[in-house]
């Protein structure tokens, strides 16, 4: 691999959601403070929105790591459970006993049972779901039971729902309003400008250990903003290629040339701009026609 090539101590652009890589933006910072405040008010729901690849799993992970001590946290990556597979995850989450094996009535019971006594220990309770868009219907509504438990003055379980925003246009259905009413925080993350590009870029470079000279120029990082919509799973996937591609021909500094192979060995790159190229001549198209009816017809 590039490692030796560019004097790289790990691969500075892996697809996995590591914390340590974490760059501090402005959306992502915002996101954990929104998460941190609304967590500390007792909120019943609180949702982080985004689209594939914008950050929300690495947001999670930096949430579940640095969240305070005494909050106690349930945490569900891959949420396509039915009602009773979702009650059981978090009991089982939250430390419920044989919650495997008994029935729905008992374990409701116990996890009530087990977040009172949390509660009366000073802890709060949070569960945290990412992918949330995957829930099942039925089970978005038993989500919506469970932070009914209460007591008089504090709910006994917040939850923190990342998801991509087909959650919200679910969520838009009548049958939702009352889960909708209880979602009083909602975090929209958007994609990295060109300077966060650039930012981001140099960031892991010297996270993975980079101590040489400028390896991605700006035009290139502006390019690259360009062409990866400022998504930074794509910035991953074309710098991972593009540092592959530098080693193959032995150079040490990216170039356009480099950057338009690997845009063009990138399937979900190629189909966005696919889609961007035939866009233009259909606006030609129909303007022409447009004109065309407009001179002839209208005026005459
Ligand atoms: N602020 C950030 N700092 C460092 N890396 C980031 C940041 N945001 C996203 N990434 C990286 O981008 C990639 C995609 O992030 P991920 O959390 O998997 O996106 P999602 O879950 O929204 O699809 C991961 O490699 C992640 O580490
Ligand atoms: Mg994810």
């Amino acid at each position: 691999m590039y490692l030796y090539h560019f004097g790289l101590g790990e691969l500075p652009f892996t697809l996995t959601p590591n914390t340590s890589f974490y760059l501090p933006m402005a959306m992502h910072d915002e996101a954990l403070a929104v998460l941190s405040t609304a967590l500390q008010t007792g909120e019943g729901f609180i949702k982080v929105i985004g689209e594939v690849g914008t950050g929300k799993t690495l947001l999670c992970r930096k949430l579940l790591n640095d969240i305070p001590d005494h909050f106690v946290t349930a945490y569900i990556p891959n949420p396509y459970l039915n009602p009773d597979e979702l009650r059981r995850a978090v009991a089982v989450e939250l430390g419920v006993k044989q919650a495997q094996h008994i029935s729905v009535q008992l374990l409701t019971q116990r996890i009530q049972a087990r977040l009172l006594e949390l509660h009366s220990q000073g802890h709060s309770v949070v569960l945290i779901l990412d992918e949330a868009q995957a829930l099942p219907e039925d089970s978005l509504e038993a989500l919506r039971l469970f932070t009914n438990l209460e007591t008089e003055t504090r709910k006994l379980l917040q939850v923190v729902l990342f998801a991509q925003p087909e959650l919200d246009d679910r969520l838009a259905k009548t049958e939702f309003r009352q889960l909708r009413q209880r979602i009083t925080f909602t975090y929209k993350l958007r994609a990295m400008n060109a300077q966060e590009v650039q930012q981001y870029i140099h960031h892991r470079l010297q996270v993975a250990g980079y101590k040489g000279a400028d390896l991605f120029p700006v035009k290139i990082c502006q390019k690259m903003a360009q062409v990866s919509q400022g998504i930074p799973r794509l910035v991953n996937i074309l710098c991972h290629k593009m540092l592959m591609l530098a080693y193959g021909q032995g150079h040490y500094t990216m170039t356009a040339k480099i950057l338009k192979s690997a845009v063009e060995d990138t399937e979900s790159i190629e189909q966005y701009s696919k889609i961007k190229k035939l866009t233009f001549p259909f606006l030609l198209i129909v303007s022409v026609l447009f004109l065309f009816y407009y001179t002839v017809v209208v005026k005459s």
